[in-house]
């Protein structure tokens, strides 16, 4: 029987009613569903909308149903039209006439917004720790190799040399600001929706900061209209989501890269590769590829909800129970993508005689060379030519500019002398970069406790 069978004639078409129903997707908010109607029962118990009795009865029906969920003994009914309506159905059952008022100076459509917050309140808070974890362990990696030198690539070409601390931790400054907007989506969630009713709150005396304070939120939605239609909140959560997947896709392509026999700047354990079932030698990085793979379906999930919101009048339309399968996709997504990544990135084995081998060829110090005539003098531009004529010379007789005997130096510019071999040490090229944001060691280190020390304190600046 549904909950609006006073008006119809007949029961729904079965099929349509699969269609209709969202309970296969929105029973997992069934705790923030019985949290939401045991404040919102307490609540029209102080203000005396129902007897106190009733009240009471009404929160031990809910607690005994929640219970029973929860230890298998009560099995939601995959035929319900959805969550709400199962558990107002159970209590019903279970209490009779005193279940039926539950529902007094409600709305499902405020039981619905409300639910929709509650539940990513406590996803948001998961996510923020599972990417300070993440960012905990890149900082650790990072200070491990503070002064393995590697080269630094613009075009994905060497460019010039930096540190594979330094690269790290550029992901770590990312993924704090990721925090920082995780923060405040969380910030935008924290409005309290019930009250708004249908969309025109109510004639009942209801005091809709009881509720706010029963479910700790910090903020009340202001407008009854905006707090049932509106999930600008989901929007944003999913827009988070979908940067926060930039960057894990992005350090999985480079991740790939550097397994790459080719690169071999890195070794992933065994417990976060796989193998292959015809080639032997194959060692895949399937975990990275998978995390790169799924930022498609979150950036999906942030399309399905902008599409959905975008052309639909105030306030509430059944558009809108579209929200969750988005929503609840981009949080699992995200979650599990960094269950997987940040122990892969923890046990990952870091290989500094390639990134070093790699660094010596590639005239990536060929900034320095040029850097040390203007230090002699000379303008940067003729600084540049000499260099360039140098770096060809080298590329013809198949040497670096670290081999390259000082004669030769001196028959393209005799400004040169011994002194340069010092300048253009890759070692040094990187350590004199200590400007701040540069890869010299001792700036790692420092970037990585810094940032290690703002998360310690669950901050992020
Ligand atoms: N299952 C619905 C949803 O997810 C609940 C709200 C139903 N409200 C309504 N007026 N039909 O959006």
């Amino acid at each position: 029987m549904k909950l609006w069978a006073g008006r119809f004639s007949k029961e729904i078409d079965k099929k349509t009613n699969d269609f209709n129903s969202s309970i296969s997707f929105d029973s997992r908010m069934y705790k923030e569903d019985i949290e939401g109607s045991i404040a919102h029962a307490t609540m029209i118990g102080e203000c005396g909308i129902i007897e106190k009795s009733e009240s009471e009865a009404i929160i031990k029906g809910l607690e005994g149903i929640l219970s029973d969920i929860e230890s298998g003994k009560l099995e939601i009914d995959p035929n319900a039209e959805d969550i709400h309506t199962f558990i107002e159905g159970e209590l019903t059952q279970r209490l009779g006439q005193t279940g039926k008022r539950l529902h007094t100076a409600r709305s499902r459509n405020d039981q619905v917004a409300l639910d929709i917050r509650l539940y990513l309140k406590k996803e948001i808070k998961t996510l923020r720790s599972m990417l300070i974890e993440l960012v905990g362990v890149i900082c650790n990696k990072a200070e491990e190799n503070s002064t393995a030198v590697m080269p630094g690539y613009t075009h994905l070409q060497r460019a010039q040399p930096i540190t594979f601390g330094h690269h790290l931790m550029a992901y770590a400054e990312m993924l704090l600001r990721d925090i920082d907007r995780l923060d405040c989506a969380y910030r935008h969630t924290d409005s309290n929706p019930l009250g708004s009713g249908a969309l025109a709150t109510t004639t009942y005396p209801i005091d809709r900061t009881i509720t706010a304070r029963l479910l700790g939120f910090e903020n009340i939605c202001q407008n009854s209209l905006d707090g049932v239609s509106d999930r600008d909140f989901c929007m944003e959560l999913a827009s988070v989501l979908s940067i926060i997947m930039v960057h894990l896709s992005r350090f999985s392509e480079e991740i790939i890269m550097w397994c790459s026999w080719e690169f071999k700047f890195v070794e992933l354990d065994d417990a976060f590769s796989t193998g292959s079932s015809i080639m032997p030698q194959k060692k895949n990085p399937d975990i990275a590829e998978l995390v790169r793979g799924k930022s498609g379906r979150v950036f999906g999930d942030l399309m399905t909800l902008l599409t959905v919101m975008k052309g639909i009048a105030l306030a509430y339309n059944k558009d809108m129970q579209e929200d969750k399968e988005a929503i609840f996709d981009a949080v699992d997504t995200v979650k599990m993508c960094l269950t997987a990544f940040t122990p892969m990135i923890d046990t990952m084995k870091v290989i500094p005689e390639n990134m070093r081998r790699a660094a010596a060829n590639g005239f990536i110090n060929a900034t320095d060379c040029a850097d040390y005539l203007v230090k002699k003098g000379l303008p940067f531009r003729d600084a540049y030519k000499a260099t360039g004529t140098l770096v060809a010379l080298c590329i013809e007789k198949k040497t670096t500019l670290e081999e390259l005997p000082i004669e030769e130096y001196k028959k393209i510019c005799d400004t040169f002398d011994e002194g340069v071999y010092e300048a253009i040490s890759l070692e040094n090229c990187v350590n004199d970069r200590k400007t701040l944001g540069g890869p010299a060691s001792e700036n790692v280190k420092a970037q990585a406790g810094r940032v290690k020390e703002l998360i310690s304190k669950g901050s992020t600046e």
